[in-house]
């Protein structure tokens, strides 16, 4: 490991010097508007996310419903304004029409995407239910693998036309009289990857998910569709595939979808914790390949990103395709479910902030999985509901990152790890919430071994008083929380003065922080 201060540190007699980091942040630059829904998230039919997670009629905290309302409350803990439903890999041999009308008359189908049996007890209405209950909205994503237009069509009339015609009328007919009115939809799931059931090439993707958007927005002139981008950054085939597809869609689409998740498979923790750096790279990547086609059509639209699944995934990976091999069509296995440490919360922490940043283009973002999938809330079957480590930074950012991204500058010491030469010790994100009189500011040291002393110079905030600091620490990178202890969370800090414009602070090595501003009251007379 390289940094900027380190030539100083060369001597082994010499002191040590203590790194220094200086931010500039100007609370009357507003640089973007953040959407609510980068605080998305996604429930997939896979493993226990649904079956034994939000749903689980034994449990003894069901509702009448069957939903697990310790589920519910955490869920709503963490304010996520949409929800992706129902898939991922499943939507793409999913038939919507299996989870509608009486239950005990639902088919039971193999899931080929995750090998297991989906007996279809919660569809559509249920979900959409359960999505009332913790105050969220629907992202429905449509199964373009191994359907096509007639059928995405009948899903839309059935969900937003009000009544007389045969899909509407289907609705009503199973106690559903007002239309769902589901606003944004996906156009099918990762259709760039080889794994995915019902695969295309882009030409082939680009021609139907275009004439699936046209006759979709006839049914419903007000929905927003969301097309495939790549899988992931490293797909062979990104971003020929942005770039070809668009060319199909840029006219009838208004967002390009993005997925990343990261892992730290070869234990190297410094090069894990720069993994946003790769994520602010695609994205910027993924905006410069849609304004190309922009350009290209001559189009005043710019098209912008729904980054509908990111997070850390790679701690049960191995395990996952050896059950799906050796214990096939089970109902509800335990799949993909990674226990989080204290480094991969960081790494959280680091991408919500990196899609917090680029608020001028992402619109939509989602946190896959919620419940018990790659996810920040775990359940017991016979026990409780439980929080990861990595609940805890998605819910500060939930819910003190919302409003304005302010303008800021860092000027920071630098590392170097594996797969990038120049890594920022410290990542700062500042935004600001008018309705709550509040300014906050996020501060991630990555340094695994240096504390670092940090001024930040906070221009046109002399009317605000520092009300609330709080850090996510530990000194163990592996620690991991459990249902029955939680030794990762946000704790109350007290380490930071605000004075004069100014805040000064010193960050723990491996630590993330965020200090709170409020507006003072101004007396009234
Ligand atoms: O979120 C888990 C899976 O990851 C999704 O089903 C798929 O879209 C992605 O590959």
């Amino acid at each position: 490991m390289t940094s900027r201060t380190s030539g100083i540190n060369k001597g082994m007699n010499m002191k040590r010097i203590q790194k220094q980091a200086y931010a500039y942040i100007n609370g009357n630059l507003e640089k973007a508007i953040i959407d609510n829904r980068v605080f998305g998230s996604f429930i997939e039919h896979l493993g226990r996310a649904v079956y034994g997670g939000i749903y689980q009629p034994d449990h003894p905290s069901a509702d009448t419903a069957g939903f697990r309302q310790d589920v519910i409350t955490l869920v709503k803990d963490l304010h996520v304004p949409i929800i992706r439903y129902p898939g991922g890999n499943f939507v793409s041999n999913y038939h919507w029409e299996d989870g509608v009308g009486p239950v005990e008359c639902r088919p039971r189908r193999l899931d080929l995407a995750w090998k297991s049996i989906e007996t279809n007890a919660i569809g559509l209405h249920e979900f959409y239910n359960w999505i009332l209950k913790v105050h969220s909205q629907i992202l429905m994503a449509i199964n373009l693998g191994t359907r096509g237009i007639a059928d995405a069509c009948n899903l839309v009339e059935y969900c937003n036309i009000p009544s007389g015609s045969k899909y509407s009328d289907l609705r009503v007919s199973h106690g559903q009289k007002k239309p769902y009115g589901i606003k944004t939809w996906c156009l099918g799931n990762e259709m760039d990857g080889p794994w995915q059931i019902g695969h295309k090439t882009a030409e082939e993707y680009g021609r139907l998910a275009t004439e699936t958007a046209k006759a979709l927005k006839q049914i419903d002139p007000q929905i927003e569709l969301v097309c495939c981008g790549s899988s992931n950054s490293k797909m062979p085939t990104y971003p020929s595939w942005e770039a070809e597809t668009l060319d199909h869609l840029y006219e009838y689409v208004d967002y390009i979808s993005m997925h990343q998740y990261y892992g730290n498979e070869d234990g190297d923790s410094e090069n894990f914790l720069a993994s946003s750096l790769d994520m602010d790279d695609f994205i910027s990547t993924v905006c410069a390949t849609c304004d190309y086609i922009k350009a290209k059509h001559r189009s005043p639209k710019t098209m912008n990103i729904c980054f509908d699944e990111w997070n850390v995934w790679f701690h049960s990976k191995k395990n996952d395709d050896n059950a799906m091999k050796e214990a096939p069509w089970r109902v509800a296995p335990s799949l993909l479910e990674d226990i989080y440490t204290f480094e991969d919360a960081l790494v959280v922490a680091s991408l919500l902030m990196t899609i917090i940043k680029h608020a001028n283009r992402v619109k939509i973002a989602c946190l896959a999985q919620l419940v018990n999938v790659i996810a920040p809330i775990m359940t017991e079957k016979d026990g409780t509901a439980w929080t990861q480590t990595i609940f805890y930074p998605f819910q500060a950012l939930s819910v003190y990152g919302r409003g304005v991204v302010l303008e800021s500058n860092i000027d920071t010491p630098v590392h170097t790890t594996k797969d990038h030469p120049i890594v920022p010790d410290i990542e700062v994100l500042a935004t600001k919430d008018s309705e709550m009189g509040t300014i906050s500011i996020f501060v991630l040291n990555r340094n695994l071994t240096d504390s670092i002393d940090l001024r930040c110079d906070l221009h046109g905030c002399d009317h605000y008083i520092l009300s609330k600091q709080l850090i996510l620490h530990s000194d163990n990178l592996h620690a991991v929380n459990g249902p029955h202890s939680t030794p990762v969370y946000l704790e109350n800090q007290d380490c930071a003065t605000f004075a004069d414009g100014n805040l000064v602070t010193q960050l723990l090595p491996a630590s993330w922080n965020i200090f709170i501003l409020h507006q003072k009251r101004v007396a009234l007379e």
